[in-house]
């Protein structure tokens, strides 16, 4: 990755954030701020798109979505944190781009139409919600982004923005757009609790970067195992099992971890034990993130300004490309 790169990347805010989102992405982002011009939007718009009956649901968690950033370690300092829905060259852009791309081609993106079936839609889908992938792929191209730092989930959508941008600068002859990559996290996808392949709120699996200690304690007592470590003496599987998923994700003793897996994998080490060390570890991961966030939540005018600024600077740097977006169109009428 070059120096001075650009990074987008975002969040719908429908809920508060979990630790799968921390693997996912907002690691990569406390890390890369330093070195990078790094945008965060919260997607409200795009939260719209399947809550349309219910704004008032994103509205209050814009603020739990800010608070979650604040206090994990983004800093606004270092990242432009921002509203979506009022950058309003996003929506001019996401129109140009509907033009360029087929409605049989929204049809196979597979991350909508997984989300068209977990929601029950069929056919009676939002248009809205159909074209969200154009409207992500206007998020990023109107910041130049070259970067952004998704869970695997996000790939297609990524794969149907450089699709878009390919075919804006290639009918446009132009390279105003750039090509974007996804940033995939080694732990590309955190387990749920339950042991479900995906950490989710809405599949009720998820730790909460929010959740209180106690909170924690009881969703790591209950959290799924290897159901076929029935007796402390029986080997157990390591691989598939989110006790140890979650402790590559947030332990910082690796040895410790590798020895834990040996001995689980031999038999005669009990869930309990690791689970005892799980909520260790997570405890010591999550304790600074919630006392920060209590602080921050005392203040939540201070959160708006911070958004309210990063969203100025956003427009700034949106309207920018957007005038070369014109040019490069020739829709430019006035000059
Ligand atoms: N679709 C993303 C999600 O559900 C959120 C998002 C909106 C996003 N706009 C984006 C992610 C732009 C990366 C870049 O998590």
């Amino acid at each position: 990755m070059k120096s001075k790169s650009i990074i987008l990347t975002g969040d719908r805010p429908t809920g508060k954030l979990h630790l799968g989102h921390y693997v996912g992405s907002l690691a990569a982002r406390v890390a890369l701020q330093k070195e990078h011009t790094q945008f965060v939007m919260i997607a409200d718009a795009q939260a719209l798109t399947d809550n349309a009956d219910n704004p008032q649901k994103i509205r209050e968690n814009i603020l739990e979505v800010a608070l979650d950033y604040l206090a994990v370690g983004i800093d606004p300092h270092q990242t432009t944190i921002f509203i979506q829905s009022l950058v309003t060259a996003i929506p001019e852009l996401t129109m140009y781009f509907l033009n360029l791309v087929t409605w049989n081609r929204l049809k196979h993106n597979p991350t909508v139409k997984l989300e068209i079936q977990q929601k029950g839609y069929g056919e009676e889908v939002p248009a809205g919600f159909m074209i969200y992938p154009v409207n992500q792929a206007a998020d990023i191209t109107i910041f130049k982004a070259n970067f952004v730092p998704v869970g695997d989930d996000q790939i297609p959508v990524i794969e149907q923005t450089v699709e878009l941008v390919r075919k804006f600068n290639r009918t446009y002859k132009t390279d105003v757009l750039v090509e974007p990559k996804a940033l995939i996290a080694s732990i590309a996808r955190l387990p749920g609790t339950d042991g479900k392949a995906k950490m989710s709120k809405s599949l009720g699996n998820a730790i909460f970067l929010s959740d209180t200690a106690d909170e924690v304690m009881k969703k790591v007592k209950m959290m799924y195992t290897d159901p076929g470590h029935l007796r402390v003496e029986d080997p157990g599987k390591v691989e598939g099992n989110p006790v140890f998923t979650h402790l590559d994700a947030f332990g910082t003793d690796k040895a410790k971890i590798e020895e834990l897996k040996e001995h689980y994998r031999r038999g005669g080490l009990g869930d309990s034990i690791v689970k005892k060390y799980l909520l260790e570890v997570l405890q010591t991961f999550l304790e600074p993130i919630r006392k920060r966030r209590e602080e921050l939540a005392k203040d939540p005018k201070h959160v708006m300004d911070i958004l309210f600024k990063g969203t100025e600077a956003a427009n700034r740097a949106a309207h920018q490309t957007l005038i070369e977006i014109r040019q490069a169109m020739g829709i430019d009428y006035f000059r």
